[in-house]
């Protein structure tokens, strides 16, 4: 009989220590989670991978232990519900295979020459500060104009976006603030769309209500789910990955000088920084549809499960003493960015993101500095995400 151990993601600046605890002491085990609900968490890595690849550990929108569905109108709730990250085959085979083609390895590599501008920009802005907050000024704008321009998104609603996708990403922490942040952006989504169909241009928004409009391959709410999905998903992670980085690369400025000195360090340092520090702390939920065994557990039907990718990507096991951040490790495939069906399909892009903005913060800054001591840099409290508050830096040493 297994019994319920306390949350473990409660005290982000000491969850490396309380996952390395569980992968050693309990590494399938049930928590009791902020939600109020109980879930099991997965930590070793071969546990994880067979967790994220097993069909029987599916998305249930229904399930998951959370209140705000009860909170927020119905059509709200269907609104953030349909979209492939929420869904199972064969509609998420179908909704994935819809826009897989914008975002293969060729599509993304076209987007160098803008990404690379954008990022210039927003450094020609913190140019002559002497400190600036660079996930305010860098790392969260850079993403969400990238995932606008593609989708077609003006850009200057930025700080509600903000606020919203601050309190969805925070949500299961902070259940209060959820619902008005849904009805926000869905009621947002459904303006932006009504927008693009009286004035169609070359993008994904009006590519997605050209196939809508055509038949029955994408029906309203999972167009609304949609959008939804790339606002939150191609931008939160994003900033995690520039933001936590920085933070690793310039916490001791020897290795900030070797980035400096050697960019062609860079693809590997992006590999190293998922693995070490990945923007994603747990995959999103599972629910087990039958009993599973898993690392000696079993997961009884209808327990959720969180799939602990930051934990998976430090166990030693897999990785050479995995907490040294090593921007020379030979590279081993990670699980930053899952695995199995719902395996990142915005991989290329962000990769992409992150080489050009460290390369551009190199090149430009090659003398940035942390403005304070590293151990003073907060980490944002959140259930799925690993993030930085802020990151105080002098541009200019
Ligand atoms: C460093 C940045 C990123 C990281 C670490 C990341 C990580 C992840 C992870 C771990 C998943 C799987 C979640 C699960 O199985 O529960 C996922 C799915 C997804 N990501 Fe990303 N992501 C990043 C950036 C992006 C970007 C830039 C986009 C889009 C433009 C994007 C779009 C998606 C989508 C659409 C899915 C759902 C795929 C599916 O269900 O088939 N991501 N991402």
């Amino acid at each position: 009989m297994s019994t319920v151990a306390a949350n473990p993601f409660g005290s982000p600046a000491d969850l490396h220590r309380v996952l390395a605890d569980l992968r050693r002491q309990s590494p399938v085990v049930e928590v009791a989670l902020p939600t109020g609900s109980t879930g099991w968490v997965v930590t070793r890595y071969e546990d994880a991978q067979r967790a994220l690849g097993d069909p029987r550990l599916a998305k249930m929108t229904s399930a998951g232990g959370f209140s705000y569905r009860d909170m927020i109108p119905e059509d709200v709730a269907r609104a953030v519900g349909r979209h492939m990250l929420a869904l199972n085959p064969p509609d998420h085979t179908r909704l994935r295979r819809l826009v897989s083609g914008a975002f293969t390895a060729r599509r993304v590599a076209a987007l160098r020459p803008r990404i690379e501008e954008l990022a210039e920009e927003l450094l020609d802005g913190i140019a002559g500060a002497d400190e600036v907050d660079l996930i305010d000024r860098f790392a969260f704008p850079l993403p969400i104009q990238v995932i606008c321009e593609l989708l077609g998104v003006p850009a200057e609603d930025q700080a509600d976006f903000r606020r919203w996708t601050d309190a969805i990403v925070t949500g299961p922490m902070n259940p209060a603030g959820l619902p008005p942040a849904l009805i926000a952006i869905v009621g947002y989504i459904r303006t932006l769309l009504a927008a693009k169909r009286e004035q169609p241009a070359d993008d994904l928004l009006s590519a997605l209500i050209a196939v809508h409009e055509q038949g029955d391959r994408l029906t309203d709410d999972e167009l609304v789910s949609m959008v939804y999905l790339f606002l939150i998903a191609g931008h939160e992670t994003t900033v995690n990955l520039i933001g936590n980085g920085m933070l690793l690369l310039l916490a001791e400025p020897a290795r900030w000088a070797r980035v400096v000195a050697q960019p062609e360090l860079l693809p590997g340092t992006i590999e190293e920084v998922l693995r070490y520090e990945g923007p994603v702390q747990n995959a999103s939920f599972r629910t087990a549809t039958e009993p599973v065994e898993l690392g000696g557990q079993i997961i009884p039907e209808g327990a959720l499960v969180l799939v602990a990718l930051l934990s998976a990507n430090r166990d030693a096991d897999r990785f050479a003493e995995p907490d040294r951040l090593d921007l020379d490790r030979p590279a081993i495939p990670n699980l930053a960015f899952g695995h199995g069906i719902h395996y990142c399909l915005g991989a290329p892009l962000a990769r992409l993101e992150g080489q050009i903005a460290f390369g551009a913060l190199a090149r430009r800054f090659p003398d940035l500095r942390l403005a304070v001591p590293p151990e003073e840099i907060g980490w944002r409290s959140s259930l799925l995400l690993r993030g930085l508050s802020a990151l105080p830096v002098r541009p200019r040493g």
